[in-house]
């Protein structure tokens, strides 16, 4: 895409805008590409228009996860964010996501900038220490955050419940309090020790940020969430972590190191000081206090506080100036459910490639965008009804439905004179307000406009009938006025369309014999102006296409719980069991039981209880598959049960066994027997 600023109306701006930098340690799913995607039509409209603008990212690539993800895989940590650096970058540019630069946390300019910006808030007295004790693994010598704990819930006994809150009662605590703790990734028991932790102290800064977010630099309901914030307090925020941590070294304090979260959003600056040198841009005039240059960020709505809290106190404290905007957005569905592994609906990256054009999915995102923070619902079926209807139905539709008269009649050229002068100048005043919508970010709303007008060019092509007057003798020029006309207003649709539908733009381009399709360049009607062979732009979506992506998405899961069996590591979901003995085996009874009663329990939102018939005796069991079961899908249906389980106290009652299913995050599924087996008959 070009960036050239031919004769804009509105002076050049100078604006620099970021995506949240990935973490280094998986691939790139259409979630993660909703916000790229935003990023990058928001993008490539600001150079469309003429203005000097900027889009750096980088991969996060510090951290606990990462140090992890690199032992299980027998790795160091500087190989695993290469590789997973490289596959990020393939994926974007199969997205078109246009990065003018893609560099990493752990880079030269970030530690150059996360040392300055620390030790200026250092000097300015806005660093803290204190002593914090913490659960430590001592066999893998870890401090261990609390998601890597696991223990019974001192409230209801249930066991492995992971950090601090039971899944079972719902109840919450800090995890010392867990009894029989152990390390998730060494099985360890911790022990409590204490450390030196460096703090930022945001309190200092309650005012100015206090007056940050009244000014009009994060939408009103990120507004409204912050104040809820504020009103509940601020802490000063912990920045350090001990060693062995994968990321920099804290200046003057050996074996402490930046929190990822320190240095993750400081990758902005240096990822845009890596394209400064490069390209010889100023990098002040950009970042000092004062500077007239813009600055966005665009986040998803689960970092907020990192962005729009830490981040401006963070660069203030500093003396840095802060974002003109955090522009943040809601959360991807799938056929209205969160992503899912087991359904095929978490798909990545690579493999929604794989299947079907990136394009669609820039136009379907494009086209459910809007300015707010609500979650947006790729449902399969809309997404393949809206493409095929507009970019193909609508738009494709007027050149193809034009261009073999121009070639026919004209030999490839256009009419010299425009038979529709004030239906193409509607077409041309309305990019005024289709910029105005690109650039509040209802994208949402410019697509429906530029359907609009690719509905009235439509309807002016069918009512002039150009394919029948090209039967009649003698009205030749007519026929080639009409579609001239056509090729024309295709022209105005593909200048609004191309920061969404970059590729067609490009083949739109290379057919309508453009050097350019930037914003302005729709004031020229063509005329007299030669036109290429004309080449389908965009097919339809195939149904079938969509379910071999969702089946493929499946293996993809399969392949990856192959892996972790395979690598045993301390990241391994599912803990390989310790080998036993068949006495040890004999000694749980299972039996077949009934399901008999099955009710919701007030105030757990996990649990059902389960009346169950042993054949002549009966059982209560809480158990929790409430997520998973309406509680009349169950009665009457056989399973099977541990009968003898130690009787376990819960909040809600006593459970008196346990019913075995099977299943993970993504669902549960509870074990039944072939037709045949009795209620109370024995499992072995
Ligand atoms: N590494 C941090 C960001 C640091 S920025 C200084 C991080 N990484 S992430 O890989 O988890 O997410 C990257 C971006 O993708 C975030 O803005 C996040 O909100 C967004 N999304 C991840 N999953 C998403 C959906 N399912 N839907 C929409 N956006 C999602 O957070
Ligand atoms: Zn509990």
């Amino acid at each position: 895409m070009s960036n050239s600023a031919s004769n804009t109306a509105n002076p050049s701006r100078k604006i620099l805008v970021t995506s949240a930098l990935p973490y280094a340690n998986g691939a790139i799913h259409l979630g993660h590409l909703l916000e790229y995607i935003q990023t990058d039509i928001w993008v490539r409209f600001q150079k469309s228009r003429g203005h000097q603008c900027h889009y750096v990212c980088a991969d996060d690539a510090h951290g606990t996860a990462i140090m992890l993800r690199a032992e299980q895989e027998g790795i160091t940590s500087e190989a695993l964010i290469e590789r997973v650096s490289r596959d990020h970058q393939d994926d974007f540019a199969r997205f078109g996501v246009g990065f003018d630069n893609y560099h990493s946390t752990h880079s030269p300019e970030n530690r150059h900038f996360s040392e300055l910006i620390y030790t200026r808030l250092r000097e300015k007295g806005h660093i803290a220490t204190r002593d914090i004790e913490q659960m430590y693994d001592p066999i893998k010598g870890l401090f261990l955050a609390d998601r890597f704990i696991k223990g019974t819930c001192p409230k209801c006994k249930t066991d492995d419940q992971y950090g601090d809150n039971c899944e079972a009662c719902g109840a919450t605590y800090t995890p010392a309090e867990l009894i029989d703790p152990v390390s998730a990734i060494s099985g360890a028991t911790p022990e409590v020790r204490s450390s030196t932790h460096y703090f930022f102290k945001l309190p200092d800064f309650a005012d100015f940020m206090q007056g940050w977010i009244n000014d009009g630099h994060v939408q009103p309901q990120i507004r409204n969430k912050l104040l809820e914030w504020f009103e509940s307090g601020f802490n000063e925020w912990d920045i350090s972590r001990d060693a062995p941590y994968f990321g920099f070294e804290i200046p003057d304090a050996p074996g402490k190191y930046f929190y990822v979260w320190l240095d993750a959003p400081i990758g902005y600056l240096a990822s845009f000081q890596n394209l400064c040198e490069r390209e010889g841009l100023d990098f002040d005039s950009y970042w000092q206090p004062g500077s007239d240059a813009e600055v966005y960020h665009f986040i998803g709505k689960d970092i907020v506080y990192f962005h729009a809290l830490f981040w401006p106190a963070m660069l203030h404290g500093a003396d840095f100036r802060t974002p003109t905007a955090v522009n943040c957005h809601g959360f991807v569905t799938v056929n209205g459910a969160k992503m899912s592994k087991s359904r095929g609906t978490f798909i990545k990256a690579a493999t929604y490639a794989e299947y079907l054009n990136p394009e669609y999915l820039r136009y379907y995102f494009a086209a459910k965008l809007t300015a707010g923070v609500d979650d947006l619902d790729l449902n399969l079926e809309d997404f393949a009804a809206r493409v095929n209807a507009d970019l193909v139905g609508k738009v494709v539709n007027i050149a193809s439905r034009c261009a073999g008269f121009v070639k026919k009649l004209g030999g490839g050229q256009l009419s010299a004179h425009c038979a529709q002068p004030q239906l193409v100048a509607r077409f041309i005043a309305a990019g005024d307000a289709i910029a105005e919508e690109f650039e509040a970010r209802e994208f949402g709303r410019a697509m429906r406009r530029i359907m609009e007008l690719a509905d009235e060019a439509n309807t002016y092509i069918a009512e002039a009938e150009p394919w029948v007057l090209a039967k009649q003798e003698g009205r030749e020029q007519e026929v080639l006025d009409i579609c001239s006309v056509g090729i024309n207003l295709f022209r105005q649709l593909m200048v609004y369309l191309a920061p969404v539908v970059p590729q067609m733009a490009d083949d739109a381009m290379a057919f309508l014999q453009l050097e350019s399709l930037d914003w302005e360049s729709r004031r020229d009607v063509l005329l007299g102006h030669a036109i290429a062979k004309f080449k389908p732009l965009m097919t339809r979506i195939e149904r079938d296409k969509i379910d071999g992506m969702i089946e493929a998405s499946k293996e993809d899961l399969a392949e990856e719980k192959k892996m972790k069996e395979t690598a045993k590591g301390p990241l391994a979901d599912d803990p390989i069991a310790e080998e036993i003995g068949f006495d040890d085996f004999s000694k749980v009874d299972l039996r077949i039981a009934r399901i008999a009663k099955a009710e919701y329990v007030e105030g757990a939102d996990k649990l059902l209880k389960l009346t169950l018939d042993l054949g002549g005796e009966t059982r209560t069991v809480f158990s929790g598959i409430r997520k998973a079961y309406a509680p009349e899908a169950l009665e009457g249906h056989l399973t099977v049960m541990v009968a003898n389980l130690a009787p376990r106290k819960m909040r809600f009652g006593i459970s008196e066994g346990m019913v075995l299913a099977a299943g993970n995050d993504d669902g549960i599924y509870l074990l039944e027997p072939h037709s045949g087996a009795e209620p109370g008959q024995r499992v072995t």
